[in-house]
């Protein structure tokens, strides 16, 4: 059993990368060999980092429980919508409040969404390069999300049959990173 842990990276009223967690959320819940859990990013309400989660006595215990989440997760899946040619602020502020150890030797997938026509490619580089950044495994297999709102509705139904393939591609390299990382076994089969 592999447990992922979907991070949903917009703060964003009304924001629309959302829909994809939930529908990779609900993807990796419906496998018979994985659990995934989100970590929304509008629900946390962060303070802007001023310092690593174990200098905030008063915060400890909330900071605890997801330092613990992270630690018990086998995989990530970062989504983020592109701004301005990159990943949102909140989500680096919230990789930025753990130590490295946090990510250590994990497998991350990035997703990157936009309403336009290219996908966000740039957001899911610098994702990949945040994730390296941070000392764990950038699936090199992005999942880009052009013009999200024709490919997903509001609560995470797909919408677009012919898009399926691509998230079958990028599941499945994940499932394959995180389970030999998981078992030290990487064959290359
Ligand atoms: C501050 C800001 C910057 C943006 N920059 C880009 C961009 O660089 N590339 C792009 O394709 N879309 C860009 N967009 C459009 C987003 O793809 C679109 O607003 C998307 O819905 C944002 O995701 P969210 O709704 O989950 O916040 C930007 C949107 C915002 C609000």
């Amino acid at each position: 059993m592999l447990n992922y842990t979907i991070i949903s990276g917009s703060i964003r009223q009304s924001r629309n990368s959302h829909r994809v967690s939930l529908y990779l959320m609900e993807r990796f819940n419906n496998e018979a060999n994985s659990r995934a859990q989100l970590i929304d990013l509008a629900e946390l309400n962060l303070p802007v980092m001023t310092d690593l989660w174990d200098k905030h006595p008063q915060e400890l215990e909330a900071y605890t429980q997801l330092a613990n989440t992270l630690k018990n997760s086998d995989a990530f899946i970062w989504v983020s919508p592109e701004y301005n040619g990159s990943y949102t602020p909140a989500l680096k502020n919230f990789i930025d409040h753990f130590p490295k150890n946090a990510f250590y030797r994990k497998p991350v997938g990035v997703v990157s969404v936009s309403t336009g026509s290219l996908g966000g490619i740039r957001g899911g580089i610098n994702m990949q390069e945040l994730a390296i950044a941070v000392q764990a495994y950038a699936l090199p297999q992005m999942l880009l999300v052009p013009q999200v709102t024709t490919k997903f509705d509001l609560s995470g139904v797909l919408t677009d049959s012919t898009y399926t393939k691509q998230i079958d591609t990028f599941m499945t390299e994940l499932h394959w990173l995180a389970d030999a990382l998981k078992n030290k076994v990487v064959s290359g089969q």
